[in-house]
């Protein structure tokens, strides 16, 4: 298939990058040219474990241009532009409006136009009617939605494994569903077909439920710290019972991330636009965004006061093996200590902070991050700190708290090196 997707961001670029190993002729659009230099040069503009190697390796069959007239030669057109959201919630669509207005300028022939971008319930339809009101003759195209469920760290493997392939359709479409299967053909998953609204929904409700698991065990690891109980026996104890199962249940500092903070606040400006009260969406993100203050009441309830203590603060990414800090909790928790009058050195394998912050060094390695200081804080769960020489540690720190801001370590570890360890619902 010849194949043109817009948009060269994580989404687009892992799927452009599948795609071509699967054997399609692939072509990618991106407004930014300092982007498409980057990739025409075999680089990518991020960290994404796997991706650049499989870009390189597939350079036969995947290029990259500012150029539009590839859609000409295309059948599927698959749209991976950002739909950032807007200071009230919704969903800023101008990205898709954009690429709407460059399809209706071209499209010449029949093309399958697939859209990848999380876009609210209800926008697949009016694209169409979009298309058509510019001019588009309507037996030229059919919209599919395909959301993607591709987590960052591990895009590319996600996109070789599947748990399923979401297809949304038009009521009257007999086509699409052979096109994308050939699109996909050499993957294995089930195909879930449903309306073009259905399978909208069926991204934010998928994001939903993971961010309300993580907020459920967030709670209970408060009611844990209450009761002298570890949270972590509580989400082994619950995920075995496959109704539950033991993903997403990791308390700590809460949900960051490109999608959650953002498709939850999507999913509640949604619903309240068709008159339904989200009580469960205001309930998940009230306990994520109150994480962090208890978080940090519990810094100064073990080192108070907070003002003038250095801490060691190791991660900056939202979660580990990408360098994205996109409403990082890591960042967040950074930004509050320096704002509490801590000095923090933070260190991050990857991520880099997005902005200086007063008292706040962003330092290379964990072995200058933790000199004399007060207090160290595990804020992004990456491998390189679960394995810490805890002793080495212990004689470089001034003081003795370790903060498992991400119940990644092993405590007992952690304790027999002289260390005080302090987690999230593991008193
Ligand atoms: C998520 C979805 O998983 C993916 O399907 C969708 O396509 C995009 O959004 P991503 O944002 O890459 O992917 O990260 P994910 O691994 O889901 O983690 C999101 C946030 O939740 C991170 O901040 C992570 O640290 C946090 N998290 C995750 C927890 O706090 N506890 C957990 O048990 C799991």
């Amino acid at each position: 298939m010849n194949i043109c997707i817009i948009g060269a961001g994580y989404v687009g670029l892992t799927t452009a990058a599948v795609l071509a190993e699967l054997g399609h002729e692939v072509h990618c659009i991106d407004h930014d040219e300092q982007k498409i230099r980057l990739l025409n040069d075999g680089k990518i503009p991020f960290y994404e474990p796997g991706l650049e190697e499989l870009i390189t390796k597939n350079s036969n069959y995947l290029t990259f241009s500012g150029r539009w007239d590839y859609i000409k030669r295309a059948s599927v057109i698959v749209i991976c532009v950002g739909t950032p959201p807007r200071p009230d919630g919704s969903t800023d669509l101008r990205y898709i409006e954009a690429v709407l207005d460059r399809l209706a300028a071209t499209v010449e022939s029949y093309k399958t136009i697939v859209t990848k971008s999380t876009v609210p319930p209800g926008t697949n339809e009016w694209m169409r009617a979009e298309l058509i009101g510019k001019g588009t003759a309507p037996h030229l195209f059919r919209i599919v939605s395909n959301p993607e469920f591709l987590r960052e760290g591990s895009a590319v493997y996600d996109m070789f494994h599947p748990d399923k392939i979401v297809v949304g359709l038009e009521p009257d479409d007999d086509r699409s569903l052979a096109v994308i299967q050939g699109m996909y053909a050499g993957i294995n998953a089930p195909y879930v077909t449903t309306s073009l609204t259905g399978a909208e929904l069926i991204k934010y409700a998928a994001n939903a439920f993971l961010a309300m698991k993580i907020s459920f065990i967030n709670e209970m690891a408060r009611i844990c710290d209450a009761f002298a109980v570890d949270v972590n026996d509580i989400a082994h104890g619950i995920g075995l019972d496959p109704r539950i199962s033991p993903h997403f249940l990791q308390a700590g500092l809460g949900y960051g991330g490109s999608c959650f903070p953002k498709d939850i606040k999507a999913l509640e400006h949604a619903a309240r636009s068709r008159q339904v009260e989200p009580h469960l969406l205001k309930a998940v993100q009230t306990v994520n965004t109150t994480q962090l203050d208890l978080c940090l009441q519990k810094l100064h309830e073990q080192l108070a006061p907070l003002a003038g203590k250095k801490i060691a603060v190791l991660g900056i990414a939202f979660k580990p093996n990408t360098d994205d800090t996109r409403f990082s909790p890591a960042e967040a928790l950074i930004r509050r200590l320096s704002e509490s009058g801590c000095t923090v050195a933070a260190y991050d394998p990857k991520a880099t902070l997005s902005e200086p912050l007063t008292r706040v060094t962003q330092v290379q390695s964990v072995h200058e991050a933790i000199q004399g200081a007060d207090g160290l804080v595990i804020a992004t769960d990456w491998d390189e700190f679960r394995t810490l020489d805890w002793g080495q540690v212990k004689a470089a720190m001034n003081g003795t708290l370790v903060f498992d801001g991400r119940n990644c370590l092993d405590r007992h570890a952690v304790e027999q090196s002289g260390l005080r360890y302090m987690g999230v619902g593991r008193p």
